[in-house]
């Protein structure tokens, strides 16, 4: 028998603001959902493996269990935490989000994945903790922040084991990603923090409270529409992170070439390793978005609005 599932669910991308690794070791971090992140709908394909097809993200797959492709193994482990089907369905994703770039694309797909299968009116705990059963194939340690705001969308201070906080702020406030173009695995970029934590803990536990202290002065600026101080939240974050080892060179003058051209603050966001970075442009971020792509990238505007 063909188990069902739902035609259509979404997920949110995202982008954190400041405290990515900390968040894995007990510190607040705050992250941004990105709507629209993703987009998957079901369509039935009776007595057939279930295949997963994302153009956008070139994964065209079959979900059988001798599947040894990461992307096929987290869904599994989604759908079999779910009690979803393992045949019968074809699953097509539609999506603007750039994919192992710190954006949350893993997240996304589990998030949506779930919501598949359990429908839209499956509680958030329930579809955010069905998620992380795929999530932990990416990463055997995920902190949970993903794939939360892959569920609820919006700015969320979260703290691993607390119930997550919505932060709600006046305006809005203009961001800028850019890709770097430089793969990267969160899995090894995690682990590179956790041993350096077990080598030094004297040092890097308080880089990692410093780096929480930072996310707690980015929700007061946030607050308070102090965007000065958010800019030099985003620059020291940056800096703590390549502290922590997560930074490369090519994203170092990466970073160095957004500043140039404007930026107010700049940092990687996400993992690290490559993947994307994360502007605060002056007050209209077009110039920057045009000299950007006149180099050759492919940054996007993103707007926090205030609820
Ligand atoms: C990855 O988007 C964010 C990290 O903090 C890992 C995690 O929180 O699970 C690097």
């Amino acid at each position: 028998m063909t188990l069902p599932l739902y035609e259509r669910a979404e997920a949110c991308g995202k982008v954190i603001l400041v405290g990515e690794h900390a968040v894995v070791h007990g510190q607040p971090a705050l992250a941004a959902g990105l709507p629209g992140g993703l987009t998957l709908t079901a369509s039935p394909r009776p007595g057939a493996p279930i295949s997963l097809q994302i153009p956008a993200w070139d994964i065209d797959l079959q979900l059988t269990a001798d599947n040894e492709h990461p992307v096929a193994r987290a869904c599994l482990e989604v759908l079999g935490y779910c009690d979803g089907p393992v045949t019968g369905w074809t699953i097509l994703g539609d999506t603007g989000l750039p994919c192992q770039a710190g954006c949350g694309s893993s997240a996304a797909l589990s998030v949506a994945l779930a919501r598949l299968a359990l429908g839209p009116d499956a509680p958030q705990d329930e579809i955010v903790e069905a998620s992380l059963a795929g999530e932990r194939v990416f990463h055997d340690n995920p902190s949970g922040i993903d794939n939360l705001v892959a569920a609820s969308g919006g700015l969320v201070k979260f703290i691993r084991g607390a119930p997550p906080e919505s932060i709600h702020f006046k305006g809005s406030v203009p961001l800028v990603v850019i890709p770097s173009g430089i793969p990267r695995s969160t899995g090894a970029q995690v682990r590179k923090v956790r041993e350096f934590l077990t080598e030094l803990p004297s040092v890097v536990r308080p880089l990692l409270g410093v780096i929480g202290n930072a996310t707690l002065a980015a929700i007061e600026a946030i607050e308070s529409r102090n965007l000065k101080s958010l800019a030099a939240i985003f620059n020291l974050s940056h800096e703590l992170l390549s502290a922590l080892g997560v930074s490369t060179p090519a994203l170092d003058r990466l970073r160095d070439s957004v500043l140039e051209l404007g930026a107010r603050g700049v940092k990687l966001t996400g993992a690290g390793g490559g993947g994307c970075l994360l502007a605060l442009p002056p007050d209209d971020p077009r110039p920057l978005i045009a000299a950007l792509a006149e180099r050759g990238h492919a940054p996007f505007a993103v707007t926090l609005r205030g609820s």
